[in-house]
């Protein structure tokens, strides 16, 4: 792969425009067995992403200057981790579903804005294209481990007392 392939900020951002995406695909399903299959889907990708940047990506680029859109970062991480871990428990056919759903859906776009306009822009500044590409190739390496040890949706449930601390 090419150093932009695998760029953490490029592949970060992609993987937000992907959310949205199927965020919005569980929004429109038409059957009660699509939306749950769906949501299932993006609870799952959720997770690998979040966990990865809390793992791999905040601690690589935690300075004074990142350092507070860290930790705010964190924070809402924290709380879509709850918003997942109810959703999960709640069958998406049900009319409790959908004003949760939609929580989640606006604070995920909400932390994305947060994310691309704030703390990338500085981790630009921080790190050169090969220092990002070579996170980026170890966030990778991360998040498929993470979905290879299968549902990783279900982690969340273990982390909604705090927000995951800053290394
Ligand atoms: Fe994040
Ligand atoms: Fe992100």
């Amino acid at each position: 792969m090419t150093n932009k392939e695998t760029d953490a900020v490029e592949v970060l951002i992609a993987q937000h425009r992907e959310m949205e995406h199927l965020l919005a695909l569980v929004r429109n399903a038409e059957t009660g067995v699509a939306k749950k299959a769906l949501f299932i889907k993006a609870a799952d990708l959720l997770t690998v992403h979040i966990k990865s940047e809390e793992e791999v990506f905040y601690p690589a680029v935690h300075q004074a200057r990142t350092e507070d859109d860290l930790l705010e970062a964190l924070e809402e991480h924290l709380s879509l981790k709850r918003l997942l871990k109810d959703l999960l428990d709640i069958d998406p056919v049900e009319k409790a579903f959908e004003a949760k759903f939609k929580v989640l859906k606006e604070q995920a776009e909400h932390h994305h804005h947060e994310e691309e306009q704030h703390l990338f822009p500085a981790v630009r500044k921080l790190l050169d294209a090969d220092q990002r590409a070579s996170l980026g190739s170890d966030m990778l390496t991360a998040q498929a481990d993470l979905a290879q040890r299968g549902a990783p949706r279900g982690t969340v449930k273990n982390e909604t007392a705090s927000a995951a601390p800053l290394e």
